[in-house]
């Protein structure tokens, strides 16, 4: 297993803490962007190519020899949050109401690290692509990468990702085969009824009536249509209709946000929806207009790969360090579309006892570095050993 100096590991928290006082939302990464492939450069990468998915970094290292063919992504995001920092650290967010409040200065710093090391070692045979994406809050920044052809104009195998999990113990990992993070749907509805005064409904087409029917209807998707042993999340979020107490309203918008697990429960959702929502809203004598897009597939881990990541993990912390069962979250992640091109995993790396992700009192945990960087090299050095 590779080693680092203190120097190189304190080299990373450096990078780190720059990148944690001055976040960049989006797609709007081009500081975070420009430092990043300036270092990529200088460490002697093979090709270094900016712009992909508009402000995404791509580094390609071959190894001492590339004539096994294998070509294995690695990725990292660098976009912060629209979230007003509240910690007092020294290295606090210097830009009012923005923060690296899920810990992607952190990814993207280690990334670099294990970048350093690979392209000064290349003790491997085959080609690795580092991948460092915009806008992976909002899910669309690995979409904009591969829309630009990321996996063809590299000819990337397969793919791996890394994010820190608060909670988890520094110097632990943690991840499952299979399906890992839900999909994340979002659906806008409005419900036209027949608007008038609140003492003669019988002249009206009552929305407000309507719309509380929907939403009631809309429970029984999960309770009632899905396995219960299969997750499923429907939420409505937000209620929008009427201003005043004595006026019926002519419509009534509402939204939310579906989350599933496995293909099947997420169509069986979507195809029941547009059902209940349309037919209930018929039934009051009202007209449904319905949005329902596709924010985020599922992220399935490879169960092979997600084997040889918790492989790769291990011999950096120790077999017992890895806990290869994680349940799945229902939250989403946008490394879901890569993982939708590539077969490949994403790992979770422990954060310590820190506030949660998207807290304003969150920190990336700088002690985990080592253990991210040493991820990084060592499932390069084992997907395509020297020798
Ligand atoms: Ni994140």
């Amino acid at each position: 297993m590779a080693t680092f100096s203190t120097d190189a590991l304190e080299d990373v928290r450096a990078w780190r803490r720059d990148f944690h006082e001055n976040p960049e939302l989006l797609f709007e990464v081009d500081r975070t962007a420009g430092i990043i492939a300036d270092k990529l450069r200088s460490f002697g990468c093979d090709e270094v190519l900016t712009g992909i998915g508009r402000t995404g970094v791509v580094a390609v290292v071959r190894g001492r020899r590339s004539d096994s063919g294998k070509v294995v992504g690695l990725r990292a995001d660098m976009d912060a949050l629209p979230i007003y920092e509240q910690t007092n650290l020294p290295h606090r967010s210097r830009v009012e109401g923005k923060m690296h409040a899920c810990g992607h200065d952190g990814h993207s710093a280690m990334l670099l690290g294990a970048a350093r090391h690979l392209a000064a070692e290349r003790d491997f045979n085959g080609t690795a692509v580092l991948i460092f994406q915009p806008a992976e809050e909002g899910a669309v920044g690995a979409k904009a990468m591969i829309d630009d052809g990321l996996f063809d104009r590299f000819g990337i195998q397969e793919v791996y990702g890394m994010h820190n999990m608060p909670g988890l113990p520094v110097g632990q990992f943690a991840l499952r085969p299979g399906p890992a993070m839900s999909s994340a749907d979002r659906f806008e509805v409005t419900i036209e009824g027949f608007g008038g005064h609140a003492a003669r409904p019988q002249r009206s087409v009552d929305p407000v009536i309507a719309t509380n029917h929907i939403i009631t209807a809309l429970q029984t998707i999960v309770s009632r249509n899905t396995d219960p042993l299969e997750s499923a999340v429907l939420s409505v979020c937000a209620i929008h209709g009427g201003e005043a107490f004595n006026v019926i309203p002519q419509s009534v918008s509402f939204k939310g946000t579906v989350r599933t697990l496995l293909p099947e429960v997420r169509e069986l959702c979507e195809k029941r929806f547009h059902h209940i929502v349309n037919t209930v809203a018929d039934a009051f004598g009202t007209t449904a207009t319905i949005t329902y897009a596709h924010d985020c597939p599922i992220t399935f881990n490879d169960p092979e790969k997600a084997g040889l990541a918790g492989d790769a993990a291990a011999a950096v912390v120790g077999t017992d360090k890895v806990r290869r069962d994680l349940p799945p979250s229902l939250g989403s992640e946008d490394f879901s579309f890569m993982l939708e091109q590539r077969p490949g995993a994403i790992i979770f790396l422990g954060n310590g006892d820190t506030a949660n992700i998207h807290h304003p009192m969150y920190d990336f945990n700088d002690e985990a570095i080592p253990h991210g960087v040493g991820y990084w090299t060592e499932l390069t050095e084992r997907l395509m050993p020297a020798n």
